[in-house]
């Protein structure tokens, strides 16, 4: 590393939600993240930009079934997958994403091609062409275990809020929050975040999730923020955006995730998020249970499967 350049950091999540209700789930989960972690870690090692790193990690964990995200997404109310999904450079500040997209394997790189363009942030049936314009063969992300949560669903009348945050038998009748996100610092000490989902599950057709939102997204040249959880919660904190200006605005990247959290608990809302700032701390937060998260500081791997709010919620 030459002297200008800085160590790389970065942090993924599989989303929020309860405790999960087996230690078979915590091993599956763990062991997810934690192999994730290490392949978009060492693209950050050889000097891979912080976007690449952030499309490789969000792609991966699109691919993880257990995941609600790509491969794996939860079903809407009415028995379709829609998922949406964001990319922000830090360093541009711009911001591009896909809403309720259908037949997509990655919807990050539909985000992706969209940083480019005049016209950023697509819809259902903008998307759908933008899927076609680009050659981008058709695939369908339905697992069995999602396809049967939605006809247990249906059942019993649909009298669930929300699907389960992992699709694993054991797990599956816990209510969860999914959706998959990475926060990375790169060598340049560029920031990028992408989030990506399913959605809540279950919902109203047309329902819009935040993580195609700067509220559930959002990244500047200090900070960069992925949030989790209740997508109407973390619209209406602004979740993300709020705590990188906070960071923009003098405030350490630690105190603006307290700050936030503090405030979402004192609204009962149901969050998580994880970020990076350009001095390189880590840091997390969640008013939820659990927050499915792994972090690597240049040194070593952690996670936050186990973490309490008593511990610290992050550091450099
Ligand atoms: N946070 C994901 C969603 O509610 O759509």
């Amino acid at each position: 590393m030459s002297a200008n350049q800085v160590q790389p950091k970065l942090i993924i999540h599989g989303g929020a939600g309860g405790h999960l209700k087996s230690a078979k789930g915590e091993i599956i989960v763990r062991q997810a993240l934690h192999s994730i972690i290490e392949e978009v870690y060492s693209l950050l090692t050889y000097g891979g930009s912080a976007i690449d790193a952030v499309i490789m990690g969000c792609q991966l964990l699109e691919n993880q079934p257990i995941f609600n995200a790509g491969t794996g997404s939860v079903l809407q109310s009415d028995g379709q997958i829609r998922m949406s999904a964001a990319l922000m450079d830090g360093a541009r500040q711009r911001f591009s994403g896909v809403i309720n997209v259908s037949r997509v394997r990655h919807p990050i790189e539909l985000a992706n091609f969209l940083q480019g363009e005049d016209d950023r942030v697509l819809s259902d049936y903008g998307a759908f062409e933008l899927l076609r314009e680009l050659n981008i063969p058709m695939y369908d992300p339905l697992i069995d275990i999602r396809l049967k949560e939605w006809i247990q669903e249906r059942e019993e009348n649909f009298d669930k809020e929300m699907a389960g945050v992992v699709a694993e038998q054991e797990l599956i009748h816990e209510p969860r929050k999914g959706t998959i996100g990475v926060v990375a610092l790169d060598c340049n000490g560029k920031i990028a975040v992408g989030t990506s989902t399913g959605g809540k599950g279950l919902e109203r057709i047309g329902r819009v999730s935040d993580s195609a939102m700067p509220a559930g997204n959002y990244a500047d040249a200090s900070a960069g923020v992925s949030c989790t959880g209740i997508g109407e919660d973390i619209m209406e904190e602004c979740l993300a955006a709020k705590i990188v200006i906070r960071v923009t605005d003098g405030m350490s990247l630690v105190d603006a995730m307290e700050k936030s959290m503090t405030e979402s608990r004192s609204r009962k809302r149901d969050v998580g998020a994880i970020a990076l700032a350009a001095d390189g701390t880590i840091s997390w937060g969640k008013t939820s249970e659990v927050l499915l998260a792994a972090y690597h500081d240049g040194e070593k791997i952690g996670d936050t499967l186990n973490w309490n709010n008593q511990e610290l919620a992050g550091y450099q």
